[in-house]
């Protein structure tokens, strides 16, 4: 069942065009990648899905059309996003960062407050079961818990990330290179992880540089360059286009 489908996406800057006319769907299970070189429109196509720029084209989630849906409406909707740089609130502990993120999209900050202070303190020790075991579901161990983002291993961190767009739920996840300056051990966890949240049955878009993991993960990959997209397939049909081994190997030789 198609999931998040986007039709005739585009994006301009002033004069440039980073985005031109691009059409992508995703189902639930599926793991879409999208890939292209430098400035190829990758970002710019998140930035168009979540409304945080002005766009031409269409999205729909689940069927329903939410072009027009602010951007911070639409985690509440199960569309949700990680961003290309760790993106932490750096004086809390991961697990209040956790919290925090579970805390805004239960939206219970207003009805806590009609609860008696045991139902609140029963509340408050359920919320924290619950984000210590999504924390340990993304591969944040409880030794990292009580510790500020900062102070965990980098690898940590980028499953961190990956955990705090997921929050308490997502029916669509998009992730912005969350393989960036992974190596080894890191790189097999979050193959791991990506491998189980599909089978959760979550619609993942997966932009990446790293071409072990993406084709490794991805059911179908979007091929972007210079804001276009020039191939759309599987792993292996991406793989020996001629296209796509222009954008990548032409231009550098
Ligand atoms: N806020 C902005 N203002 C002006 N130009 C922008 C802005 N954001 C992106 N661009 C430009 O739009 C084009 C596409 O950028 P985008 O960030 O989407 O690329 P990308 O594929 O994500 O690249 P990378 O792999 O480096 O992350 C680039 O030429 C970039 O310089
Ligand atoms: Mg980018």
């Amino acid at each position: 069942m198609t999931v998040l489908q986007v039709e005739g996406l585009g994006v301009r800057y002033g004069e440039l065009v980073a985005l031109d006319q691009v059409s992508w769907s995703v189902a639930a299970g599926e793991l879409l990648g999208i890939i292209g070189p430098n400035g190829a429109g990758k970002s710019s196509c998140y930035d168009a899905v979540t409304a945080m720029v002005s766009h031409a084209g269409r999205v729909h989630l689940r069927g329903e059309d939410v072009t027009d849906v602010p951007s911070h409406r639409l985690p509440e909707r199960g569309l949700k996003r990680a961003f290309q740089q760790n993106a932490f609130f750096h004086e809390l502990s991961v697990l209040d960062n956790m919290l925090a993120v579970m805390h805004d999209s239960a939206g219970s900050s207003l009805l806590s407050s009609t609860f008696t202070p045991w139902q609140a303190a029963r509340r408050r020790a359920q919320s924290i079961a619950q984000a210590r075991s999504v924390l340990e579901r993304f591969g944040v161990g409880p030794e990292y818990h009580d510790r500020l983002p900062t102070a965990i291993p980098y690898g940590t961190q980028r499953m961190l990330s990956v955990a705090l767009a997921h929050g308490a739920g997502a029916q669509v996840l998009l992730l912005d290179e969350p393989g960036a300056g992974l190596g080894g051990e890191d790189m097999d966890r979050l193959t791991r992880l990506l491998h189980a949240l599909k089978r959760d049955g979550l619609a993942l878009v997966v932009i990446e540089h790293h071409m072990d993991l993406i084709m490794a993960v991805a059911d179908r990959i979007v091929v972007l360059d210079q804001g276009r997209c020039i191939a759309i397939g599987t792993p292996a049909q991406v793989q020996r286009d001629p296209a796509v081994l222009e954008a990548y190997l032409g231009r550098a030789a």
